[in-house]
């Protein structure tokens, strides 16, 4: 059992199988389960069985007093809870999408660690791919999925569970399709005798090298800090306006190249 409440904002605790205890006045809510047949399109090894589920999406998660202001500043806020575990060879990570209309996206790692995997297409070709950031967070840091790039989450650990939470604007639907086409993102991130290998997807006519970087500690515009949760920020819509205004933002100073 792991208790999320000083790293959420929120009263819930994870119960040691992957699910969300909620407490104090939070409703109930359910998860929607990604299995691996329905990751099959984006995984090396399409003759996967086991793991049987992988990744576990509480969507719409909010006190029943927020939703008049996330209803009128266009926000959802969801949870997930991400399995320690390995996929064949490839480590543990989510599908991938990308925002048709180049929304951002704001996580935060609640527990564990996380390394998220950004890439941008071309515009004429989305197999031309111009930039791919392999951005490592830990436990409290904040992790912006810059407009214009698709994104992938993966849980490099083999014994800790990685939950994070999001908020998201809700004028677009997650495009999965050009994942799914390229059987997933730009890199594969491999374990071969205990080592980490990171692979380009040949499905891609051009991939640059991968730049390593991590999340910015502090950002005031966006009302971020590494430690302070972001569910509480509903308080303050103007900081989350990035999420459906990107356009009147600068996203350069999202990520350091140092931790
Ligand atoms: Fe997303």
């Amino acid at each position: 059992m792991i208790d999320l409440r000083k790293n959420s904002g929120l009263p819930i605790k994870e119960d040691g199988k992957y699910h969300l205890i909620f407490e104090g006045r939070l409703p109930k809510f359910k998860p929607a389960v990604r299995t691996i047949d329905e990751m099959k399109d984006v995984l090396l090894d399409k003759t996967l069985k086991e793991p049987k589920e992988l990744y576990y999406m509480y969507r719409d998660v909010a006190f029943d007093e927020d939703r008049e202001l996330e209803k009128k500043n266009q926000l959802r806020y969801d949870i997930t809870i991400i399995k320690p575990d390995r996929l064949g060879k490839e480590l543990m990570k989510t599908a991938g999408h990308y925002h048709p209309g180049n929304y951002p996206e704001l996580y935060e790692v609640i527990s564990g660690e996380a390394w998220c995997i950004q890439q941008k297409p071309s515009k004429e070709d989305f197999k031309k791919i111009l930039d791919v950031i392999w951005i490592k967070a830990k436990t409290g840091d904040k992790i912006i999925c810059l407009p214009g790039y698709g994104h992938i989450l993966i849980n490099p650990s083999k014994s800790q569970a990685l939950i994070t939470s999001n908020w998201v604007g809700t004028k677009f639907s997650s495009d999965y399709s050009l994942y799914c086409k390229a059987q997933g993102a730009a890199y594969l991130f491999l374990e071969e005798n205990g080592k980490i290998k990171i692979q380009k997807n040949n499905f891609f006519s051009q991939v640059p090298p991968i730049r390593e970087m991590y999340p910015n500690r502090k950002i005031e515009k966006f009302g971020l800090e590494s430690g302070k949760p972001i569910y509480p920020l509903i308080n303050t819509p103007e900081k989350l306006r990035f999420l459906n205004y990107p356009e009147e933002f600068d996203f350069a100073d999202a990520f350091v190249t140092n931790a």
